[in-house]
């Protein structure tokens, strides 16, 4: 079956633009104009979730100009294709952490989300600003606040619980996580949510990304046989 959820690390705007002599900047244009070409082509397939990692909390480190210059890409993107989400009936969410945001772009976020709500297409969600290692720091602070406050025990605390208090509640695990440009990592990226993830890498770099290298990484992800750290099951035949 196809997967319900894919999630895809960007990676290789830099190195991309780098190789034709531009600045990164020009990478990062294409791979917004990618981005935008994979979303219709996962809403097409009726994926059920496809998140992109666009920003981590360690891209901020990088120089102030890049920063800025992602930020406008991602204003420029929610000024004009907010609508066409509502065109295609798709519920817009982000995930990481909206402090850091430029207080311009959350409000757009915000309207985004508000207005493709309760769309029952795709759900599409921007992975901004985010990391793993805060997500599961600001769940880890509810779930004690709770245990302080008496109304948690430690020994409360599982699996679902934790799982509940990350951003990511809703959503179901991705059963497939791509990555581009080659470098064989998670970056930083649902560590939780990867546990059972079905990883496949491409050196091709982002902004070269097709609509049908995606194809290629579902053909490659029907492929998989996912045991779940079970046994493969054997369906007996009742001839004996
Ligand atoms: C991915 O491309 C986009 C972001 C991380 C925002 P990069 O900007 O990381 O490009 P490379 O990896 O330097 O080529
Ligand atoms: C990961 O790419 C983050 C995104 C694609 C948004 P990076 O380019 O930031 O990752 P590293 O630094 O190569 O691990
Ligand atoms: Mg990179």
């Amino acid at each position: 079956v196809l997967p319900k959820h894919i999630a895809i690390i960007m990676d290789g705007n830099g190195r991309w633009a780098q190789a034709k002599a531009r600045p990164r900047t020009f990478g990062h244009i294409k791979g917004a104009r990618v981005a935008k070409s994979i979303i219709t082509a996962c809403a097409k397939k009726k994926i059920e979730y496809l998140t992109l990692y666009a920003f981590s909390t360690e891209n901020w480190l990088r120089p102030a100009n890049e920063v800025v210059f992602l930020m406008t890409l991602l204003r420029r993107y929610l000024k004009k294709e907010t609508d066409t989400l509502v065109r295609q009936n798709i519920r817009f969410q982000v995930v990481g952490d909206m402090n850091r945001i430029p207080t311009d772009i959350l409000k757009a976020i915000q309207y985004a989300t508000e207005i493709t709500k309760n769309n029952t297409g795709m759900t599409l969600v921007f992975a901004l600003s985010y990391g793993a290692r805060q997500e599961l720091s600001l769940a880890v602070q509810k779930l004690a606040q709770q245990v302080q406050s008496g109304n948690l025990l430690p020994s409360e605390i599982d699996e679902s619980l934790i799982q509940s208090n990350l951003q990511t509640y809703s959503m179901p695990d991705p059963d497939l996580i791509i990555r581009t440009s080659g470098e064989q990592r998670l970056s930083n990226f649902f560590l939780w949510q990867a546990a059972y993830s079905e990883l496949y890498f491409t050196d091709t770099l982002w902004p070269d990304f097709k609509d049908f290298d995606l194809d290629l990484a579902i053909i490659d992800f029907l492929k998989r046989k996912r045991r779940f750290g079970k046994i493969e099951e054997i369906h007996e035949n009742s001839a004996h």
